[in-house]
């Protein structure tokens, strides 16, 4: 469904992904491990479009989807979970789902602000709440929830585990793999222990390079990996 072939990133005149391939099929949760720095966010940036590869190509379901803007590939059914959650602050929770509603996609159930308070119970009693208000594990949510709102087909998610307790670390497991259901997910974590229980496939990144791919298990498996690359 995904597919990133050789990309090279740069910021500036920092040269930060060095050729990075990688792709999703259609249904998976795969994940981008790699511990700080590594590289992880400015692949998920470069896949959404905020920082296009100076080389390389990303399709998506084979249409070349680097070099477009943004919104177009949010329209193109991509959606984007960023890393620090950009919740709207002064917007209530109903709001900053709403301003994110795009139309519904054929072939799949459509989320609307009804389905999304339905399936988020904890949203549902939060939704007069303004975003800045929220706790760190609310947020998340809250920021997946948005991204729904566009009627992803496909999505990406940033370190959504980041600074959150473990019981909350483990609803959002619930919660995504629910979510794989009916969308295909990328998810980048440095937590790989969580994000390997989730995923069937993963891939590890390391100064902008892609040195490890596997499935699940063999990542889990290979102590070498863990160590060099996994542990915190
Ligand atoms: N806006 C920027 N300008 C210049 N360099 C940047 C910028 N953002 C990130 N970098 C550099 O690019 C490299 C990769 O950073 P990136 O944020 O993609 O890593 P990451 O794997 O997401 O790390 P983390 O786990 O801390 O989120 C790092 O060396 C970082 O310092
Ligand atoms: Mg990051």
């Amino acid at each position: 469904m995904l597919s990133v072939d050789d990309i090279h990133v740069y910021y500036g005149e920092s040269y930060v992904l060095q050729g990075v391939s990688l792709h999703v099929n259609q249904g998976e949760i795969v994940c981008l491990l790699g511990r700080n720095g590594a590289g992880k966010t400015t692949t998920m940036r470069s896949i959404i479009g905020y920082n296009p590869p100076r080389k390389g190509q990303i399709t998506l379901d084979d249409r070349v989807i680097s070099g477009r803007p943004v919104y177009e590939n949010v329209r193109q059914g991509i959606g984007f979970v960023p890393e620090d959650r950009r919740i709207f602050p002064l917007l209530t929770v109903e709001e900053n789902i709403e301003v994110a509603l795009l139309p519904p996609r054929e072939g799949f159930t459509p989320w609307t602000s009804e389905r999304i308070f339905d399936e988020f119970p904890l949203l549902a009693r939060l939704r007069t709440r303004l975003g800045g208000e929220l706790s760190g594990g609310e947020q998340q949510v809250l920021a997946i929830a948005r991204a729904l709102a566009g009627n992803p087909r496909f999505l990406l998610l940033d370190e959504p585990c980041e600074g959150l307790a473990p019981v909350i670390v483990e609803m959002l497991g619930e919660i995504i793999t629910n979510l794989s259901k009916e969308i295909t997910i990328l998810v980048a974590e440095q937590n790989a222990r969580f994000a390997l229980k989730i995923s069937s496939r993963g891939y590890v990144i390391d100064k902008g390079k892609v040195c490890y791919e596997g499935t699940s298990r063999e990542l889990v498996e290979n102590d070498d990996i863990q160590c060099r690359y996994l542990a915190v």
